[in-house]
């Protein structure tokens, strides 16, 4: 019957299609009702166009949510703006959208406005990032990364690395280049870190905010680099920022790579999605990237679905990730009892 409806619908929105040819077939804003009541309304808060994470995302939920599957998509960029995300949130109230999608770019200062959709009765779905609410049924469910565990598989990498090249941990001195502060991609991979470094006796000389973008990696890295003169670890909360700070490395006349007893720096990031860390990857100038995986368009359809049927998803679900490397001393790592196999990028 959906089914159906759906043709019907997508022939009615042909025109529509049509005449947006060449540019996407998803609207930043669709109020035509009379043409999507038989589509699930879906408003789409992005938190930015940040890094090539976050654009892949963005590509996957546009493509999982639209009118072909059953969908009218309503998506807003939040430009990285927690008060622009709350803005869009109360505009798909006042639409009487059937779901709300978040991605929030930082966890705190979500009540309000997710207590005016449960008041609403509009079940809001979580993507990628967390809230942090006392009151967990003010969201139906969330789906992403746990961004501690990856840092927990990078720092038990760098630990295995150093262990088989005999280097001592006192002689580890890193810098930590993160991402958004307040953000759940920052606090797990910051957390974990903090306390790698803690039981394993590194020098952690310091943690500084590169908003998760390129530009600021490589300004914060030129920055990191006048105020310390012994750095040979670079971990950078993602690749964007890893490729600047490689950029920045280099004009500063430094090498990147993995002998770090002999002035070479080491960098290590996370994500795993955009070409050039991977193609650096392969060529060692990035030493490791554990793998954040963006694409949770199909996985919100899913959870989409099951609550059309009336069922109730797990409220916490978890992406499987992996570590990617092609430095030939470690070949897997355990963490939490569970081995993962270092692969290729
Ligand atoms: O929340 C996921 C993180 O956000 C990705 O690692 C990063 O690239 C993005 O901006």
């Amino acid at each position: 019957m959906r089914k159906i409806a759906v043709i019907a619908a997508t022939l009615l929105l042909l025109p529509v299609l049509l005449a947006g040819c060449g540019s996407s077939a998803v609207k930043e804003e669709n109020t035509d009702k009379a043409d999507t009541k038989e589509l699930i309304t879906v408003g789409f808060s992005q938190l930015g166009a940040e890094s090539d994470w976050r654009n892949t995302n963005t590509q996957s939920m546009q493509e999982a949510l639209g009118t072909g599957n059953g969908f009218n998509l309503i998506y807003k960029n939040g430009q990285q703006k927690q008060a622009n995300q709350i803005t869009a949130v109360r505009m798909f109230i006042q639409q009487g959208v059937d779901y709300i999608v978040l991605a929030p770019a930082t966890e705190e200062g979500w009540e309000s406005v997710l207590t005016e959709a449960r008041d609403a009765d509009i079940p809001v779905i979580l993507v990628d990032r967390r809230v942090d609410v006392a009151d967990k049924s003010l969201y139906s469910c969330w789906v992403g990364s746990d961004f501690e565990l990856e840092s927990k598989k990078m720092t038990a990498w760098l630990k295995a690395f150093t262990e088989r090249r005999n280097i001592s941990p006192e002689n580890l001195h890193i810098v930590n280049i993160q991402g958004s502060l307040g953000s759940t991609a920052q606090i797990g991979r910051t957390r974990g870190l903090a306390n790698a470094a803690r039981e394993n006796g590194w020098d952690l000389l310091a943690e500084v905010s590169g908003d998760f973008t390129e530009n600021k990696g490589r300004e914060v890295m030129g920055a990191l680099l006048k105020g310390h003169d012994n750095i040979n670890v670079v971990y950078c909360e993602n690749d964007n920022m890893a490729i600047g700070a490689i950029d920045a490395l280099e004009s500063a006349g430094k090498r990147v790579g993995q002998n770090i007893m002999n002035g070479e720096v080491m960098v290590v990031s996370f994500d795993g999605v955009n070409e050039q860390s991977r193609e650096y990857c392969r060529e060692g100038k990035i030493s490791c990237i554990a793998e954040c995986n963006p694409l949770h368009g199909p996985r919100v359809e899913a959870l989409i679905e099951a609550l059309e049927n009336g069922e109730t998803p797990e409220k916490f679900n978890y992406v499987d990730e992996g570590l990617f490397s092609c430095v030939d001393a470690v070949k897997n790592v355990v963490v939490d009892d569970t081995e993962y196999t270092v692969q290729e990028p």
